[in-house]
């Protein structure tokens, strides 16, 4: 029962993620068009019934998953269902870091948490030291997590070889997009001003 709640809430939480990244790639576009892009989404997450489901379901997801992680401890073989284990944990630690700092961000600082705020510790040193690492490991981590669900659901419709080279697929995609977003918010590929009330966080 618990499992099946954990796959459902992770619907709910993957379909925002997947418009969230598929946000955080215009940034290819340059900033505006980022800005632009997140407030047509936020039509659609930011009113009271969608944003409580979502939170809800990210705290769901975050304690159960480190339930299931506690309760099969030691049990698990295996490169997928280790990775499996260890991505689930950084993103539950992402997740409550993540959500909290927004949250925080529009409650107490007055700033809207658009994407300057998102990465405003990219362009203010050493803090990137931090956030880049930060942010890769929560894109890849997971990737990493739908890769080992991939290769779990999967596991009586198709050969173990397969299987296992599209979870590795699944990964390597993953870390493509991770490493683009990276390099996109670092302003490899156009210049990123960041307005100083939101670098003044840092400094
Ligand atoms: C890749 C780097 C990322 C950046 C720069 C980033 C940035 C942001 C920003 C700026 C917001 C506030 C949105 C708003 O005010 O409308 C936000 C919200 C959020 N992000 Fe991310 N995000 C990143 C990755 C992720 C990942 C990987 C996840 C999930 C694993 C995630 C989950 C969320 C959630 C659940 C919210 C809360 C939505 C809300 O209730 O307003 N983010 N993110």
């Amino acid at each position: 029962m618990l499992h099946k709640l954990h796959r459902m809430s992770a619907l709910v939480i993957g379909t925002f993620i997947f418009a969230h990244l598929i946000n955080h790639l215009f940034i290819l576009g340059g900033v505006q068009q980022h800005i632009d892009v997140m407030d047509a989404f936020r039509v659609i997450y930011r009113n009271l019934i969608v944003e409580s489901v979502l939170l809800l379901c990210v705290a769901f997801q975050a304690s159960s998953g480190v339930y299931f992680v506690w309760k099969r401890r030691g049990q698990r073989e295996g490169f997928l269902e280790k990775a499996q284990a260890i991505s689930g944990l950084y993103l539950a630690y992402f997740f409550l870091n993540h959500v909290g700092v927004v949250l925080f961000g529009r409650v107490f600082t007055g700033l809207d948490t658009n994407i300057y705020y998102g990465i405003a510790g990219f362009h203010v040193a050493p803090f990137q030291l931090y956030f880049v690492p930060y942010y890769f490991f929560a894109v890849v981590a997971l990737f990493v997590h739908l890769a080992s669900a991939f290769n779990w659901l999967s596991r009586d419709k198709i050969t173990e070889a397969l299987r296992s080279r599209l979870a590795f697929l699944i990964i390597v995609i993953g870390i493509i997009i991770s490493t683009t977003l990276m390099l996109g918010f670092s302003g490899a590929f156009g210049e990123i001003n960041i307005p100083a009330e939101y670098s003044a966080i840092y400094e």
